[in-house]
């Protein structure tokens, strides 16, 4: 089907060659053009330019978008959106001042997440993943990332990869894949951790391979959780089944884990609410997309990533939604965005680049989304009227998507 949008108040990341990153000084720019028009074909963006020189007499379905900002639809490259429960009881503990590490040690976090998720079966998790995933899409999320880590036992991290492959297939969103097996140590590996490790290496691993179940290798590589010298392992055997890491590093402690993820060339490094000068560094000889989470850092109450100095030493910056239970109970990109410049200090020109072309970026998807380009995939927002694109991270809590196009299809 071809769709035409036309009397688009702002058409906004609009770029004539495909580019595929935007880093340090150039995320403050953000193309747009006013009073234009957008030609889809099926899936595909084919045509956009000025209204005046709109002609498609012939089109099927034609949009009348006066008064409204259109834009790539959001790239969120980090969820673990197939879990069992909620963990309100973590919520309660935390208000009442417990930490997030004491709550992990006192029976609830990650592990908890899992042996709920044990007891359930593929389609009970598979019906609830998917309503969260179509929520989602109409709040403007066309590609998303999503991990396993919940299941921690062969069976069940094997259970979630199967969702989510089921989610690829039935959803028009992209969705990405990253296995997840070293999220916690399962209370059985408590005091031999490294048996749970070579369970990773030796069975885990193998089977995704085997299934081709996964497109990424990710570790929470953290004190309490996988040292450097686990994760380099996890990281070398996977390297052997092409998986590319994406990993969880300086959510609560500094100590290398950037510095090794760019060593095993990692397409990105999230999280980062710590940050040393040397991190930065080791980013800038690097092809390496540093992804913050700023709603993990609002909900948990922890400080927020230090965009600001990542953007001004000349590096890209993504950011993404970290939808869970525990640590970020929302998918909503919107949120993200209004978080990253009311906390985070970024324009809302960074903030958007940041949730569209560099978030493709951390999918590797960056050559087919993130930006309005001839050739790439029609994934689309279209907002409610509004003054101008400012008022999408200004008026924080507010929907003001009106519809979204997602792989050609409106929702
Ligand atoms: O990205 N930090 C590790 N993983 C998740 C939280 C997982 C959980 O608490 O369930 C995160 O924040
Ligand atoms: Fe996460």
């Amino acid at each position: 089907m071809s769709i035409l949008i036309t009397n688009i108040k702002e058409l906004l990341q609009v770029h004539d060659t495909n580019v595929t990153i935007v880093k340090g000084i150039n995320m403050k720019t953000l193309p747009v053009l006013h009073n234009a028009y957008l030609l889809i074909e099926n899936d595909t963006i084919v045509e956009f330019g000025p209204m005046e020189f709109c002609a498609y007499p012939d089109v099927e379905k034609v949009i009348d978008a006066r008064g409204k900002v259109v834009l790539p639809g959001w790239c969120d490259s980090h969820t673990h959106l197939v879990y069992a429960e909620d963990r309100i009881d973590d919520f309660v503990g935390r208000i009442n001042g417990l930490s997030y590490e004491e709550i992990a040690k006192k029976g609830g976090g990650i592990l908890n997440s899992a042996n709920k998720l044990a007891q359930k079966s593929e389609d009970e998790l598979y019906e609830a993943a998917l309503k969260r995933l179509n929520k989602l899409l109409k709040l403007g999320t066309g590609v998303i990332e999503i991990k396993s880590g919940y299941g921690l036992t062969v069976e069940s991290e094997l259970k979630i990869l199967r969702v989510i492959q089921r989610l690829k297939k039935e959803t028009q969103a992209f969705v990405k894949v990253s296995f997840l097996g070293a999220h916690a140590i399962p209370e059985k590996f408590k005091n031999k951790s490294s048996e749970y490790v070579d369970l990773i290496i030796n069975e885990m691993l193998p089977q995704v391979y085997e299934e081709q179940l996964a497109h990424y290798i990710d570790v929470f590589c953290e004190k309490g959780y996988f040292s450097l010298e686990v994760t380099d392992r996890i990281l070398t055997a996977a390297a052997a089944y092409n998986l590319q890491p994406k990993i969880h590093v300086n959510q609560f402690n500094a100590f290398g884990g950037v510095a090794l993820a760019v060593k095993h060339k990692a397409l990105s490094v999230d999280h980062l609410e710590q940050l040393t000068d040397a991190d930065i560094k080791v980013l800038q000889g690097s092809n390496t997309m540093p992804v913050a989470l700023p709603q993990c850092s609002f909900f948990l109450g922890i400080p927020y990533t230090n965009a600001r100095a990542i953007i001004d030493a000349g590096l890209p910056l993504a950011i993404a939604s970290d939808y869970n239970p525990g640590s970020s109970p929302s998918g909503n990109m919107n949120l993200v965005l209004s978080l990253a410049c009311i906390k985070m200090k970024l324009t809302p020109e960074e903030a958007i680049n940041a949730a569209t072309i560099n978030g493709a970026y951390a999918l590797g998807l960056s050559s087919m989304y993130g930006s309005i380009t001839r050739g790439k995939k029609a994934n689309i927002i279209i907002t409610k009227p509004i003054s101008g694109y400012q008022q999408l991270p200004y008026a924080f809590g507010e929907n003001l998507i009106d519809k979204t196009i997602i792989n050609g299809i409106i929702h």
